[in-house]
């Protein structure tokens, strides 16, 4: 064994040492890795010292087709004040590195974060690993929480799972986003990202167990009545977000914290936005290459 794995949490999430993005990291270290995402599902590897962003993009490309930075075009034309368009930027900075106006819509979609989700699920082609990096975290708040939806399903009765089992949901970006209170989105931004539909139980490859795979981007169940999908839903996310199905990190300054999308829900938690820098890129892992 290379890389060992202290837990940080009974059921999932692990602190993976043994690996630093400043150093090459050889292919055994890397299977190792994938490894233990496969079983733990979420890792931390806290880094001595910042690692840049060529070594946090090229470390990701070794794990599968990137997804590219398309939201910001989406959210009113801004410039990127990142380097590579594979870096999603989750911070609160602007081009120039100051905080970002209260009222940029930027903002307005990064509180989307704030509502448990899985990166990704609005589209057909879903993301499987992200990896968020802490590059400046402000000096309270701003914890990231995790809930194992392995563990979720596996806590379901016998009568919900024979319930869950061939459902589809319909996940749409814009829905998630009309929770969190963006309201100005006009028909050709919709027309970016159009709603996708996925099982609501699928098996997580990684360790071979039964998911519940849900996201607040999740709106409804295909062929049931809109409220009765919605209200079911609803139940569903309470079920998974119970306090022992969840692991709450709180960040240490280059922290590179790493999530199966595939069997996890995440969210933000709130912080002086306002007041305090937050610097997180984040690379995300995609189950096919992009096309085009
Ligand atoms: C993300 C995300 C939460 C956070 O990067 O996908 O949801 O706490 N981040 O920044
Ligand atoms: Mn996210």
């Amino acid at each position: 064994m290379l890389l060992t794995a202290q837990p940080l949490h009974p059921l999932f999430a692990v602190e993976i040492s043994g690996l630093d993005l400043n150093r090459q990291v050889d292919d055994r270290q890397l299977a190792e890795f994938v490894a233990l995402m496969g079983q733990h599902v979420v890792g931390v590897i806290r880094h001595a010292r910042a690692f840049n962003d060529a070594q946090h993009v090229n470390f990701t490309r070794r794990l599968g087709p990137l997804q590219k930075m398309k939201m910001l075009t989406m959210v009113g034309n801004s410039k990127s004040r990142l380097s590579f368009p594979e870096l999603i930027d989750v911070g609160n900075l602007d081009v120039d590195g100051k905080l970002l106006p209260d009222d940029d819509r930027r903002r307005a979609y990064g509180r989307g974060n704030l509502l448990w989700h899985t990166d990704v699920s609005f589209d057909a082609n879903r993301a499987t690993l992200s990896l968020l990096a802490a590059h400046r975290i402000p000096p309270e708040g701003a914890d990231t929480e995790f809930a194992d939806m392995r563990a979720a399903y596996d806590a379901l009765s016998e009568s919900m799972k024979q319930k869950v089992a061939a459902l589809e949901v319909e996940h749409s970006i814009w829905y998630s986003r009309a929770l969190a209170g963006m309201s100005d989105v006009s028909e050709a931004e919709k027309a970016t990202r159009p709603a996708s539909r996925h099982p609501l139980v699928h098996v997580h490859a990684g360790s071979g167990r039964k998911v519940l795979y849900l996201a607040s981007h999740a709106s409804h169940i295909v062929g049931w009545p809109i409220d009765e999908g919605r209200a079911f839903l609803a139940e569903l996310m309470q079920h998974a977000t119970q306090e022992q199905f969840v692991y709450r990190h709180r960040w240490q300054l280059h922290d590179l914290l790493i999530w199966d999308n595939l069997a996890t829900m995440h969210r933000a938690t709130p912080f002086d936005d306002t007041r305090y820098p937050r610097d997180m890129r984040r690379t995300t892992v995609l189950e096919h290459a992009e096309v085009g």
